[in-house]
């Protein structure tokens, strides 16, 4: 790639195919999976050559990934960044080496790397009003009274910090009558949510809301409800962000009460992203996705085209 003047995104050539990198976060979740599906079908589609690598959870991997796409001379690097500060560096690297960089689904630390300068762009949801969502929608079930359990996701990444100022400011702006009792991060991950859910349980035998900051730790609240001998939707109000299959059947069956949708399907918007840039069109800094909002009133009708 060509090394643009500072505060400058490397420019693109205009071509009918592409070597393009994406770089994923993990793959331990349903999210994960039907978002790197979704990538690597539009490649397909467009006859662009992938190169692939998942961090499994390592934000260090992630940064090695991005070195070694960069050595692999790729086009344009799709980055879905594990947390904020460590990959907002690697995207330098990429910027110097001359390749532009589109960040999906999680944002960059902007006192690092600042979109429209050092990167493309950002496409992905508000997090912040997914968060606002989810804080109305419990307020309004519960007539504003309630004890939380937080579960935050991964520490560092832009959906846990933007969920949980979203989330935690709508309470105290609008529910004086509700508590946070406890917030620790379950890393956005199934077991790990039931894990943290159970200790929390335990410390709390008050708490009468759990919020989770993804249905896999929803889910995984729910296990440990259960095994608590409390009956979820009932005893305790479980709420959550994505709108996965596993969570709509969840809603449909009682058991969670609401989930903010996040999707992962970005393939076709970030590819026409790519081809637009290399077209000339100017990009906007930042591109949000519209989110559904699912509870018991829609989420059956959802469930045959989720993942
Ligand atoms: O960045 C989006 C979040 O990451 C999704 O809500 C979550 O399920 C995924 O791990």
């Amino acid at each position: 790639g060509i090394v643009p003047a500072f505060g400058q995104v490397p420019p693109l050539k205009k071509k009918d195919h592409y070597k393009v990198g994406f770089a994923q976060t993990e793959s331990n979740n349903p999210w994960r999976l039907a978002q790197t599906a979704s990538m690597k079908d539009e490649a397909a589609k467009r006859g662009d050559q992938l190169v692939y690598t998942d961090a499994a959870g390592s934000a260090a991997k992630q940064v090695a990934d991005v070195n070694s796409m960069i050595a692999q001379g790729v086009d344009f690097i799709f980055l879905a960044p594990r947390e904020e500060k460590p990959l907002a560096t690697a995207v330098l690297n990429a910027r110097r080496a001359g390749i532009p960089v589109l960040a999906i689904d999680r944002d960059l630390d902007q006192a690092i790397a600042k979109r429209g300068q050092d990167y493309l762009a950002f496409i992905g949801s508000n997090f912040i009003q997914e968060g606002q969502r989810v804080g109305d929608w419990t307020i309004a079930k519960t007539g504003g009274k309630g004890k939380i359990i937080e579960l935050e996701g991964t520490i560092g990444s832009s959906p846990a910090n933007d969920r949980k100022k979203g989330f935690d400011d709508t309470i105290k702006a609008k529910a004086p009558d509700m508590v946070i009792l406890a917030s620790q991060s379950g890393d956005f991950a199934r077991d790990k949510g039931r894990q943290v859910a159970e200790t929390l349980l335990q410390a709390h035998p008050d708490a009468t809301i759990v919020y989770a900051h993804n249905d896999e730790m929803a889910l995984g609240a729910i296990a440990a409800i259960e095994a608590a001998g409390k009956v979820p939707g009932k005893d305790i109000l479980v709420v959550s962000i994505d709108g996965e299959k596993d969570a709509l059947q969840a809603i449909v069956d009682g058991k969670l009460g609401c989930s903010c949708e996040c999707n992962p399907r970005f393939g076709p918007a970030a590819f026409d992203i790519l081809y637009k840039y290399a077209a000339g069109e100017t990009i906007p800094p930042s591109i949000i996705n519209p989110d559904h909002f699912y509870d018991a009133s829609n989420a059956a009708a959802a469930l045959p085209t989720a993942y």
